[in-house]
């Protein structure tokens, strides 16, 4: 079995280019459905959840090719609203097939979604949604059957401002009738990502990175060219692996505005950030000081996504740090592996509390979720000696290459399969 050695304590210095976005590319390659032509996306990352989304365009008749780091989606003979149950369950994202096989063809049949196990997930404010622009919904042994005659707009109040939910619903609406305003919609980047994807295509869409969202039904789309911005997530993973291992940094293709709550706690803790047009500069002693209190919230606030990475760095920061998980209960799992590197975290329900330690020692650790893997990579790094990580694929799902950018900044960290 594939696993990741690293020999760590060392120092992380060069520069970095940053792959494309995992959750932007995600909803526009579902996005391409609506698009009855080809849509070219550049700068897209060879990532596993990438690949899980190409294999489901390709069953349901897309036809998917490469052109160096783009990727063409023709979707002219698309054939099929039925999403076969297997590929579903391998990645949560999928989910967002729903909305676009809607506006495309007014019915979907789709399973519940898989993907990371970090906690519930449930997907009752997409389904309440689509019941509210007249789709019809039927759920039998765990499929999920949608039909409509007429997608109509309306007002979506959300509970929570989802990400998937506001994706779904914008998807759903392109191509509805009438006008669509979804309220308490998420403001996350990768919203204002696809918005602008699809009204490159023709879409009517305005307010995206607010909390209201406006969309306009137009009746058709058309081709479009289209290239993804970087990963704010991988280029906040790097962020912290400097910060915890010490060094100098350039990471390229990035910009701070969408990493401010993560770029503040950094510096906070002790490290110099400088913030350029098109990348970031970082450099860190390794020496920091803890964070008393950070709490996960939807976007601007603190990503759930980079919960995981900021607690290896809290591990051997000098005195207590605080966090409360308020997005995905089930992101504490990672912290039965972290202890093994000799960390002193005590968990209580959403709360995890992490007493600094003066080292980090190598060892042999499971990763089980996606970013969860990632901060092992960066306890690795920290870690004085040998570590291993066992089931990488897992961190493949959003990491084009963890090992490669890593060795580009002088890590000693190779992938063995
Ligand atoms: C997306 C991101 C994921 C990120 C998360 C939060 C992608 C591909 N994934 O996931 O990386 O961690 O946003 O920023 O973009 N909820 C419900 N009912 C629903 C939908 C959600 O209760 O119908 C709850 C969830 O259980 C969770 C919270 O709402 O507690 C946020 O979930 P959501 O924003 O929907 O996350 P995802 O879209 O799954």
């Amino acid at each position: 079995m594939a696993y990741i050695e690293i020999a760590g304590g060392k120092q992380l210095i060069g520069e970095v280019n940053i792959q494309g976005s995992k959750n932007a590319v995600l909803p526009i390659l579902a996005a391409t459905v609506l698009i009855n032509g080809i849509t070219k996306l550049n700068h897209c990352p060879r990532i596993l959840d990438v690949y899980h989304m190409i294999k489901i365009l390709e069953a349901i008749g897309c036809v998917v090719t490469w052109e160096g780091s783009s990727l063409i989606v023709d979707t002219l003979r698309l054939n099929t609203s039925i999403v076969p149950e297997i590929l579903v369950k391998k990645m949560r994202s999928s989910i967002v097939l729903m909305g676009a096989l809607l506006g495309r063809t007014h019915s979907v049949t789709i399973t519940y979604p898989g993907g990371c196990t970090i906690g519930a997930r449930p997907i009752d404010y997409h389904l309440s949604a689509f019941q509210k622009m007249n789709i019809l919904l039927e759920e039998k042994e765990g499929q999920i059957y949608c039909t409509t005659t007429e997608i109509k707009g309306t007002d979506i109040v959300l509970e929570f401002p989802s990400v998937g939910a506001t994706e779904n619903t914008i998807l759903a609406a392109v191509l509805a009738k009438g006008k669509t305003r979804i309220k308490n919609a998420a403001k996350e980047p990768e919203i204002t990502e696809l918005c602008k994807f699809l009204n490159t295509a023709g879409a009517k869409i305005t307010g995206a990175g607010t909390a209201l969202i406006e969309i306009e039904g137009v009746d058709s789309l058309y081709n479009v060219e289209y290239t993804t911005s970087s990963d704010r997530i991988v280029a906040g993973t790097y962020l912290a692996a400097v910060a915890g291992t010490g060094g100098e940094v350039v990471l390229k293709g990035v910009k701070c505005s969408c990493l401010q709550s993560i770029v503040r706690v950094l510096q906070e803790m002790g490290c110099t950030i400088f913030c350029g047009e098109d990348y970031i500069i970082i450099s860190s002693s390794g020496k920091l000081k803890a964070i008393p209190f950070i709490k996960t919230m939807p976007y601007p606030g603190f990503p759930t996504d980079m919960q995981s990475q900021m607690m290896s760095v809290m591990m051997r920061a000098s005195g207590i740090s605080k966090i409360v998980e308020d997005i995905f209960e089930g992101r504490y799992q990672n912290v039965q592996e972290q202890v093994k590197f000799g960390a002193d975290i005590k968990v209580t329900e959403r709360e995890a509390t992490i007493y600094g330690v003066t080292k980090l020692i190598g060892c042999e650790v499971y990763a089980s979720e996606l970013r969860g893997g990632a901060a092992l990579v960066i306890s690795g790094l920290m870690a004085e000696g040998k570590t291993i990580i066992h089931n990488p694929n897992f961190i493949e799902r959003g990491y084009e290459d963890i090992c490669r950018d890593l060795r580009c900044l002088h890590a000693d960290i190779r992938y063995v399969s």
